[in-house]
C-alpha cells in the first residue's frame, strides 16, 4: 500500500470529522406547505421555543434570528445547536417536526438534567443528535429507535443508565456515522449481536460504562469502522474475537481495561491502517503475534499489564512509525530484539517488570527521539552502554532491578542526565549546588548501608558555605559524583580544594 493511500484515508476521515462537527443544514422547502398550515406550524414553533426558556422573551416573528436556531428557507426551524438548561422536557418536541439537527452539549454550567424524554423520537427527520456534556440520567428510551434518518448521536459524558435499547440496531437506513455512548458509568446491559446491523458506523465509542458480555463476533460486519473504543468496561469479556481483523479500515482501536482472556488474535495483524492500538490492562495470555510487524503505520501500541509470554518479535522493527510501545508487566521472555533499535521515531519504550533477559543492546544509541526508557524488573545482564549517553532527548531511565555490572561509563556527564530542556547553570555556586546534591543523592543509594552519610553529614554539608564549581558543569563526569569527588572553588581564596565527602 502506497503513501497516497494512507495520507488520503486519514484526509477522509478528517473530513468526515469536520463534516459531522455540525449539522449540514438543508433548505429544501417542504412542497406540501401550504401558508396556512405553514403559518400554523411556525408559531406553534415558536412558541415551543419561547416556553422553553432557553431564549428568554422574544418576539415570535424572531424566531429564525434566535441564537443557535436555523430555519429553512420557508422559515420552520430544522437546526437548534443552543446552551440548554433545566430538563428536555422544558421543548414541546412534537412542536418541531422538522427538526434536523440538535445538538444541546454544553461546555459550560447550567446543564441539563432529568432523563431523555421518549417524545425525542418522534422527530422523524432528526439525522445528528448531541447531547453530550450535561447531567442526564435515566434510561435510554426506546423511542430513539424511530429516529430511522439518524446519522450522528453523540450522548456522551452524561449519567445515563440501563441497557442499550435494542431498537437502537434497526437504525441501519442511514445509521449512523457516529455513536458515542461514552463516559455515562451507568449504561449496563451487553453487547447484542444486532449491533452487527449498524453498518455503516464509522466511529463506535461505548468506553467507561459497565457493559458487559463477549465482544459479539457480528462486529466483522461493521467494515466502515475507523474508531472502536469499548474501553474500561470492566465486564465485558470473553476473547477478543479473530473477526475484528475483518475491520480493515480501523485507525484508532482501544480495548483497554477489560477482562478479556485468550490471545491477541494474528488477525491483529490485518488492521493495516491502525495509528493507535491499546490493549492494556486485560488478561491476554499467549505471546505478541509476529503479524504484528504488518501494522506499518502504528505509532502508539500498548499492551501493558497482562500475562503475555514469549519473546518481543523482531517484526516490531517494521514499525518504523512507532512512538510509544508500553509492555510493561507481562511475563516476557528472551532479549531486547535488535530491530527496535531501528525505530528512530520511538520516543516512549517501557518493558519494565517481563522476565527479559541478555544485554541492553549497544545500538539503543540509535534511537536519537527517546525521551523515556524503562527496562526495570527485568533480568537483563552485561553492562550499561556508553551509547546510552547519545540520548540527549533522555528524560526518564529506569534500569533498576536487574543484573546490570560494570561502572558508569566516564562518558558520561552530569549535564547529560539533567533536563535538556534547561540551559545549564553558569553561575558556578549553582552549579557547585547542582553536584553537591547530586553527589549526596548518590551517596545515599550506595550499596553497602554503611558506606551512606548520616543524617547530620548531610545536614551539615547541605549548611555550609555554598561553593563554586572550579570547573565548567558539562566536564563533569557522572563517575566523579558516583567516587564522591568534587573540584569546589572557595569563594574567598580561590583556591581548588578537592572534597572527599
Ligand atoms: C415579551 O416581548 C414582547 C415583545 O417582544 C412584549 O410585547 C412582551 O410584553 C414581553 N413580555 C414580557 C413578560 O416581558
Ligand atoms: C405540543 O405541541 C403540539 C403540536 O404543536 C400540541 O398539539 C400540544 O398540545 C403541545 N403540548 C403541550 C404540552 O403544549
Ligand atoms: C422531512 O424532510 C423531508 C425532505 O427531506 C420533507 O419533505 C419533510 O417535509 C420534512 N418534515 C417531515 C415532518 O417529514
Ligand atoms: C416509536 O418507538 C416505540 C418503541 O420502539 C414504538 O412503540 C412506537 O410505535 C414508535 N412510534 C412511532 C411514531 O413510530
Ligand atoms: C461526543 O461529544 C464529546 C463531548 O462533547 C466529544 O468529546 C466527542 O468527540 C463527541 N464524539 C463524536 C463522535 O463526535
Ligand atoms: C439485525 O441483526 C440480527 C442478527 O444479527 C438479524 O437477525 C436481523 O435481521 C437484523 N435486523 C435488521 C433490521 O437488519
Ligand atoms: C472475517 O474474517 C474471517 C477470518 O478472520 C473470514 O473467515 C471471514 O470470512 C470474514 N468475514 C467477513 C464478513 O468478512
Ligand atoms: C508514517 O508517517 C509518515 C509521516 O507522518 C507518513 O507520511 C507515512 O505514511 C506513515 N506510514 C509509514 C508506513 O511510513
Ligand atoms: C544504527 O545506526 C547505524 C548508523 O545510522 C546503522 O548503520 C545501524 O544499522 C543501526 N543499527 C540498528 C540496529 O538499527
Ligand atoms: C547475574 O549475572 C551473572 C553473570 O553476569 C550471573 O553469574 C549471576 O548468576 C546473575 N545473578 C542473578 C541473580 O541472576
Amino acid at each position: 500500500m502506497g503513501n497516497n493511500t494512507i495520507s488520503s484515508s486519514i484526509y477522509s476521515v478528517m473530513l468526515l470529522a469536520i463534516s459531522m462537527a455540525a449539522c449540514v443544514s438543508t433548505f429544501a422547502v417542504p412542497s406540501s406547505a401550504k401558508s396556512s398550515s405553514s403559518s400554523f406550524l411556525f408559531s406553534a414553533e415558536a412558541e415551543a421555543l419561547l416556553n422553553s426558556g432557553w431564549w428568554g422573551n422574544f418576539s415570535l416573528a424572531n424566531r429564525c434570528s434566535l441564537k443557535g436556531i436555523t430555519c429553512n428557507r420557508a422559515g420552520s426551524v430544522v437546526r437548534v445547536e443552543v446552551h440548554s438548561y433545566g430538563t428536555l422536557s422544558n421543548m414541546n418536541w412534537s412542536s418541531l417536526p422538522n427538526l434536523e439537527c440538535l445538538d444541546l452539549s454544553n461546555d459550560d454550567s447550567p446543564y441539563l438534567t432529568g432523563a431523555i424524554p421518549g417524545e425525542i423520537g418522534t422527530l422523524p427527520n432528526l439525522t445528528h443528535l448531541d447531547l453530550s456534556y450535561n447531567y442526564l440520567g435515566g434510561v435510554l428510551p426506546a423511542t430513539l429507535g424511530n429516529l430511522t434518518q439518524l446519522v450522528h448521536l453523540n450522548l456522551s459524558w452524561n449519567y445515563i443508565g440501563g441497557a442499550i435499547p435494542s431498537s437502537i440496531s434497526t437504525l441501519s437506513k442511514l445509521t449512523h456515522v457516529h455513536l458515542d455512548l461514552s463516559e455515562n458509568n451507568f449504561l449496563q446491559g451487553v453487547l447484542t449481536p444486532t449491533l452487527g446491523n449498524l453498518t455503516q458506523l464509522v466511529h463506535l465509542n461505548l468506553a467507561m460504562n459497565f457493559i458487559g458480555g463477549a465482544i459479539p463476533s457480528s462486529i466483522s460486519t461493521l467494515t466502515k469502522l475507523t474508531h472502536l473504543d469499548l474501553s474500561e468496561n470492566n465486564f465485558l469479556q470473553g476473547v477478543l474475537p479473530p473477526t475484528l481483523g475483518n475491520l480493515t479500515q480501523l485507525v484508532h482501536l482501544n480495548l483497554a481495561a477489560m477482562n478479556f482472556e485468550g490471545p491477541i488474535p494474528s488477525s491483529i495483524g490485518n488492521l493495516r491502517t491502525l495509528i493507535q492500538l491499546n490493549l492494556k490492562a486485560n488478561n491476554l495470555i499467549g505471546s505478541i503475534p509476529l503479524e504484528i510487524g504488518n501494522l506499518k503505520n502504528i505509532e502508539q501500541m500498548d499492551m501493558s499489564y497482562n500475562m503475555l509470554k514469549g519473546s518481543i518479535p523482531s517484526s516490531i522493527g517494521h514499525l518504523s512509525n512507532l512512538t510509544s510501545l508500553y509492555l510493561r508487566s507481562n511475563q516476557l521472555t528472551g532479549s531486547i530484539p535488535l530491530s527496535i533499535c531501528q525505530l528512530s521515531s520511538l520516543a516512549v519504550v517501557d518493558m519494565g517488570h517481563n522476565n527479559l533477559h541478555g544485554p541492553i543492546p549497544r545500538e539503543i544509541g540509535n534511537l536519537s527521539s527517546l525521551t523515556k526508557f524503562a527496562l526495570d524488573r527485568n533480568d537483563i545482564v552485561g553492562t550499561i552502554p556508553n551509547e546510552l549517553a547519545d540520548l540527549h532527548l533522555l528524560e526518564y531511565l529506569d534500569l533498576s532491578q536487574n543484573n546490570l555490572s560494570g561502572k558508569i561509563p566516564e562518558t558520561v556527564m552530569i549535564t547529560d542526565v539533567l533536563d535538556s530542556r534547561l540551559l545549564p547553570p553558569t553561575n558556578p555556586i549553582v552549579a557547585g549546588d547542582i553536584v553537591l546534591v547530586a553527589t549526596m543523592a548518590f551517596a545515599c543509594l550506595h550499596p553497602k548501608p554503611k558506606s551512606r552519610p548520616s543524617m547530620l553529614r548531610l545536614s551539615q554539608e547541605f549548611l555550609s558555605r555554598r561553593k563554586a564549581l572550579a570547573v565548567p558543569l558539562h566536564t563533569v563526569p557522572l563517575l566523579n559524583l558516583w567516587n564522591r569527588k568534587m573540584d569546589f572553588v572557595h569563594q574567598s581564596n580561590e583556591q581548588v580544594i578537592s572534597a572527599q565527602v
